[in-house]
């Protein structure tokens, strides 16, 4: 089972950005823990990241009809991007969208996501925990 985690604008800096909302761990090293956590199950994890729309849309399209499942933190393009949903919603493949913190204890504008219903479900808030539990539920599906 293939299953891809696409991580967003502004999502390289885990580790240095904010670290009080976003926590202190890179991606890079959060992805190895995963790794290890998936191995003996039947998953080839992947990770992509950008903080280009056009590139995330790309991504999408490239394995959004051969991928078991894609893990998709869109950073503040949840927010803005009906691109994004359209691409979600053009696909065969299951998204799932994470946010590492909670967007809806933060600022109004951060409320409202366009891909949100294009996706089989949203973890909200639970840290990086959020993509393990995504990746769980499409092992689990
Ligand atoms: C985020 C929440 C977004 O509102 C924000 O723009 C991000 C990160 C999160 O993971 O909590 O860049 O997606």
């Amino acid at each position: 089972m293939n299953i891809l985690i696409i991580n967003g604008a502004n999502l390289n800096l885990l580790g240095k950005r904010e670290p009080h909302i976003y926590g202190n761990v890179s991606f890079e090293d959060y992805f190895e823990i995963l790794k290890e956590k998936f191995a003996q199950k039947d998953v080839n994890l992947h990770y992509f990241q950008s903080n280009h729309e056009g590139e995330l849309l790309d991504k999408i399209h490239e394995v959004g009809f051969s991928f078991e499942g894609i893990v998709l933190n869109a950073g503040a393009y949840t927010h803005t991007s009906i691109a994004l949903a359209d691409a979600i919603g053009g696909i065969t493949a299951p998204v799932v969208e994470v946010h590492i913190s909670n967007v809806y204890a933060r600022e109004t504008f951060r409320h409202h996501s366009f891909i949100a219903p294009k996706c089989v479900g949203s973890i909200v808030g639970l840290g990086l925990k959020g993509y393990e539990l995504a990746i769980d539920f499409f092992c689990k599906k």
